[in-house]
Formats: structure tokens, C-alpha cells, sequence
């Protein structure tokens, strides 16, 4: 039996991946702002939207489990509008890049104690095509458009998975980058107003379950991969050679992302 940690696990594809993996027996806790967990799964309460937020769930984490041997990163939100957060940052990099950075930097000691630790990363896999990420203006200050932030965020959780082996090279770590692709998670809601509704109705009609898309996780975590870095969309492998998996360009984010939770601290 594994112990597993998924942030985004109140809702979505995070919440059906929960409810299975309880079911199966194993310890299973779950990272959201809300109240309520499925049942038989723990919840850690907390905002993953600062640093502040994301050490204390990381701290809630390691006083709970000495070992993790999953950890799924799927915190998400969509905002039509540029939000800013506490730590001065547009919010969907702060969940996408810096949130996630912080988990597995600080569960890394708890992942390492694993016979066969594996993090999924439930992210944009080098899409959505985009103008990917604006170095010099990373809190899209200048000329917010809800596609740029999407596209930063996806791009930069790409990049975390492209330089982990560079970062961490003796980890045992299986780092999983996955795109879910259209999933039925109630994404209208955030979206809002007709879009919104419209939206709601695509998905029920044309998106993957979250069960689904939960199944396609619970593979990664039942039987990892042998590689260190694997990229998938849906069921497709995804060619690490893409320009979007840049090393120089995964080590510049490490290294901003450094500076910006040192700085929060
Ligand atoms: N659905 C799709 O079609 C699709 C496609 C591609 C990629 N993805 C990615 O897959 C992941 C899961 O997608 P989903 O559609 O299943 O998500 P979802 O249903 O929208 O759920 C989002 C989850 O993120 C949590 N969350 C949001 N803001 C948070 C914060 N500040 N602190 C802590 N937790 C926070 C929410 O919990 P609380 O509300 O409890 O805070 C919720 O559990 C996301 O990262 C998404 O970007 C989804």
C-alpha cells in the first residue's frame, strides 16, 4: 500500500484519482482550500497560491507521512482576469510553477524514503501553443490575456519536469508530465458568465470523464515508468527533443524560482 499526497485533490480529476486509490487501500490525502475530502482520504487544508500557503501544507505533509511515495500536482485554477497574489505574482504561475517548485523541493526527502517514488504533474505537456513564458515579465503586468497566463503556467510546469534530473542528479524520483487533455472537471464555472455555460456543455458532451482521466494517472502511479522524465498528452507519448523541454531554459526557471521563494520566505 503507498502513501499518496494529490494537490487538487477536492475536486476534478485529482478528486476521482483520491476516491480510487482510498479504495484501494491505500493512505491517500488530499490539498485544497476546501472543507471537504472524499471519503477515507485525508485532507490537508491550504492555499498553494503563496509560498507562505505552500510550505505549511508542505509542513502538514511531512508531520503526517514520513514517506510519500506519490505525489500528484494537480492545484489548478483558470481566472479570466489577471489576479494577483500575496507574494506580488499573476496567480496561475504561482499555482503552475512556484507552488509546485516548493512541494517537491520540500517533500524530496520524503519522496526519496519511497522504494518507487513517482510525481505526476498534470500540466500543459507543450501546449497550449503560446507565447510561453515572459522572463521579463513573468506577473504579466503589461497586457494581461487569461491565454498568456495558461500559457505560461503550462510551460512552466513543463520545464519544472525537463530540469528535475538536473536539479536532483541521484533522485529516484519518476517525474511524470501529463496532459489530461479536455476533461469534464466543471471548468465553466471558472470560466464564468455564457462562455462559461457553454463551456460546461462542450465538456459533458465531447471531455473525457474525470474517472477517466483519474485512471490514466493511477497507471503512472501503479506502474512507473523506467525512465526519470516521461511526457504524455492523453495517451500519447510526447517527444522530450521539443524545443519546450529546453534545459538551459528549465535551469533559468530553477533558478528564478529559487530567488522567488527565498525571497517570499
Ligand atoms: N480539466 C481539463 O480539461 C484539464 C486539461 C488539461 C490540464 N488540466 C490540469 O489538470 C489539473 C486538474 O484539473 P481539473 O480540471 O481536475 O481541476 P479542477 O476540477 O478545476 O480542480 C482544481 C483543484 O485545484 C485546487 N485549487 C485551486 N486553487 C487552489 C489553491 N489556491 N490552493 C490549493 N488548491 C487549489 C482546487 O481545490 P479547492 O477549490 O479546494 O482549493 C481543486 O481541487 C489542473 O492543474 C488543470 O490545469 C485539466
Amino acid at each position: 500500500m503507498a502513501n499518496a499526497v494529490i494537490t487538487g485533490g477536492t475536486n476534478g480529476i485529482g478528486r476521482s484519482l483520491a476516491e480510487r486509490l482510498a479504495r484501494e487501500g491505500h493512505r491517500v490525502a488530499v490539498v485544497g482550500r476546501s472543507a471537504v475530502a472524499p471519503a477515507g482520504v485525508e485532507l490537508i487544508r491550504g492555499d498553494l497560491s503563496t509560498v507562505a500557503g505552500t510550505a505549511a501544507v508542505a509542513g502538514e505533509v511531512v508531520s503526517r507521512f514520513d514517506v510519500v511515495d506519490h505525489l500528484v500536482l494537480g492545484a489548478g485554477r483558470f481566472t479570466r482576469r489577471r489576479v494577483v497574489t500575496a507574494d506580488g505574482l499573476e496567480h496561475m504561475f504561482a499555482l503552475s510553477a512556484v507552488s509546485r517548485f516548493a512541494l517537491v523541493e520540500r517533500l524530496l526527502l520524503a519522496l526519496e524514503r519511497s522504494a518507487a517514488p513517482v510525481v505526476v504533474s498534470l500540466c500543459g505537456v507543450a501546449g497550449p501553443r503560446g507565447p510561453g513564458i515572459r522572463w521579463d515579465d513573468l506577473s504579466l503586468s503589461r497586457g494581461f490575456r487569461a491565454f498568456r497566463a495558461v500559457s505560461q503556467g503550462a510551460r512552466a510546469a513543463d520545464l519544472l519536469g525537463a530540469g528535475f534530473a538536473d536539479r536532483h542528479p541521484d533522485s529516484a524520483v519518476r517525474y511524470v508530465l501529463h496532459n489530461p487533455m479536455f476533461v469534464d472537471s466543471g471548468l465553466g464555472a471558472q470560466v464564468g458568465g455564457v462562455r462559461g455555460r457553454a463551456l460546461d456543455v462542450v465538456a459533458r458532451l465531447f471531455a473525457r470523464s474525470t474517472a477517466d482521466a483519474a485512471d490514466q494517472v493511477h497507471r503512472f502511479l501503479a506502474d512507473p515508468p523506467a525512465e526519470r522524465l516521461t511526457a504524455s498528452r492523453a495517451g500519447t507519448p510526447i517527444d522530450l527533443a521539443r524545443p519546450e523541454f529546453d534545459r538551459a531554459a528549465a535551469a533559468r526557471l530553477y533558478t528564478v524560482l529559487d530567488d522567488i521563494t527565498a525571497s517570499a520566505r
